[in-house]
């Protein structure tokens, strides 16, 4: 008999993309994925502890799981809660302790084995334990890579397919070395593989994940090691796949071979994710981010001097300790310097067991919350620019999913703005299409004129379909 297994996923992309192979590692074990907690036999919360308030959620939902399972126990069924990802990892035994609905606690490099450690809370429970107790958070020899199955279900034209994990930079502020462990890249010949079998299932467009995507150097099947560029342009081979991104970025790690791709190579997007986090360099020193904020300029100006139509986003951080106004003031002044299409911003976070989060001068979370307010009007008003300037603009956009309203799909476009596109619409220049229903149009690439802009998406009329 079938059973059902719920996953809640909190943080990154890669998040999204390990819960979706727990969900594929689970298939074959006779579970199907469902969108219904209640009635789910197991619930996996995949969890981020990047800032404070991401684990102090994981603790209030499952808070409310547990009178759920308790509800079932008392009906005499059975169900299973497991905490995986980041927070996990970093506080295993001590969730386990405070929560004791939890029966299985693992981290984000052991859910291949979760179908054992199912059988080992499956065998607890049946001694008549309201919980099991099992927790696998080790950093294993062999990777999950070479345990996944190869199967993976089709959800959606846009696919995340991680190469690179871990991280060993080891910014002051920041938990991913020892949530994640030790960088590792994944062999090209793998990377394809997967590739191929996600563009088989009708995928068009993969963004490439790693928490420091840029470095990664995996094998290249001959002896040598490849660079994410050469990676890049390996994948552009295969037919069919339209869009190559890739996320996130490390300054550090810009080379002439990647800033190359976003000239040379028809389907990497002119978009990149390249967080800088502080405009100050004393600052930057202090986060051990190990450049300064000339040599971010530096790669700016040679990534626009390689692809003029680049769009660039980025991560700041606000209050790190120390942080004066005149700190403050070089974000802001770097910020207006480099004009981003988008980007994301944060108040500084100690984090239990990062250097930062001991160092003396915190600063005041009024101050914090003031500088963010800034930081984020101008950011937003980029925004707002940049979404102006699409407005005229013929591009190709990715339908990725319904709309709000009949006949309206949601896609992308190259710059990773949000497009509302109304496919039913007769006025529009579509000649053999205009009557067919608009499922026809999801998933594809399509030629979309941009008639209207706002501060998160844009609106756009359907020119014609691509072949
Ligand atoms: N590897 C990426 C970032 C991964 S974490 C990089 O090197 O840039 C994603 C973002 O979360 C970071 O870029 C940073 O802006 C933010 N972040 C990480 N730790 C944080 C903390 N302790 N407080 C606030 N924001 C944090
Ligand atoms: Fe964290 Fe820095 Fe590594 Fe990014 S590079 S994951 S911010 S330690
Ligand atoms: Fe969060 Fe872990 Fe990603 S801490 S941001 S889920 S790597």
């Amino acid at each position: 008999m079938s059973k059902k297994v719920h996953i809640k996923t909190y943080g990154c992309q890669m998040n999204v993309y390990d819960s979706k192979r727990m969900a594929d590692v689970l298939k074959p074990h006779g579970y199907e994925l469902s969108d219904d907690a209640e009635n789910a036999d197991l619930v996996i919360l995949n969890t981020c502890h990047i800032r404070e308030k991401a684990a102090e959620k994981v603790y209030s939902e499952i808070g409310r799981l547990r009178a759920t399972k308790d509800e079932k126990a008392a009906d005499g069924k059975n169900m299973f809660i497991a905490v995986a990802g980041c927070v996990a990892q970093a506080e295993g035994p001590e969730m386990m302790r405070r929560a004791p609905a939890i029966d299985m606690v693992l981290g984000p490099q052991t859910y291949h084995r979760l179908p054992d450690m199912l059988k080992a809370a499956e065998e607890q429970r049946t001694g008549g334990r309201r919980s099991a107790r099992v927790l696998d958070t080790d950093f294993p020899v062999d990777t999950k890579f070479d345990h996944l199955p190869d199967d993976s279900t089709f959800d959606g034209p846009a696919a995340f397919l991680t190469v690179q994990e871990g991280c060993d930079k080891f910014c002051t502020f920041c938990v991913v070395p020892y949530t994640r462990g030790a960088e590792y890249s994944r062999p090209v010949a793998d990377i394809v593989a997967e590739a191929k079998r996600l563009v088989a299932k009708g995928v068009v467009e993969i963004t490439l994940l790693g928490q420091n995507v840029n470095a990664y150097h995996g094998d290249d099947g001959q002896g040598g090691t490849a660079s994410l560029g050469e990676l890049i342009a390996e994948l552009d081979k295969i037919e069919g796949l339209g869009r190559i991104r890739y996320t996130t970025s490390h300054p550090r790690d810009m080379d002439d071979e990647l800033i190359f791709a976003h000239r040379d190579v028809a389907s990497c997007m002119p978009y990149l994710h390249l967080p800088v986090q502080s405009g100050s360099d004393r600052i930057l020193d202090a986060m051990n981010r190990k450049h300064t904020r000339e040599d971010y300029f530096a790669i700016i100006d040679r990534l626009r001097a390689a692809n003029p139509d680049l769009a660039l986003s980025s991560d700041f951080i606000v209050g790190f300790p120390g942080e004066t106004d005149e700190d403050f003031e070089a974000t802001l002044d770097l910020v207006r310097r480099v004009k981003y299409a988008q980007a994301y911003s944060f108040k500084y976070s100690p984090r239990p067991g990062t250097p930062a989060a001991i160092l003396e001068e915190q600063v005041p979370e009024d101050v914090k919350s003031e500088r963010l307010a800034r930081l984020q009007d101008l950011l937003n008003e980029q925004q707002l620019a940049f979404n102006e300037a699409s407005v005229g603009k013929e591009m190709d956009i990715l339908l990725e999913r319904e709309g709000k309203y009949p006949g309206q799909l949601l896609g992308r476009s190259p710059y990773l703005q949000a497009v509302h596109v109304d496919v039913s619409s007769a006025d529009n220049a579509l000649d053999a299409g205009a009557d067919k229903p608009y499922s026809e149009y999801m998933g594809r690439l399509v030629r979309v004129k941009i008639v209207e802009s706002g501060p998160n998406s844009l609106k756009g009329e359907l020119v014609s379909t691509l072949s």
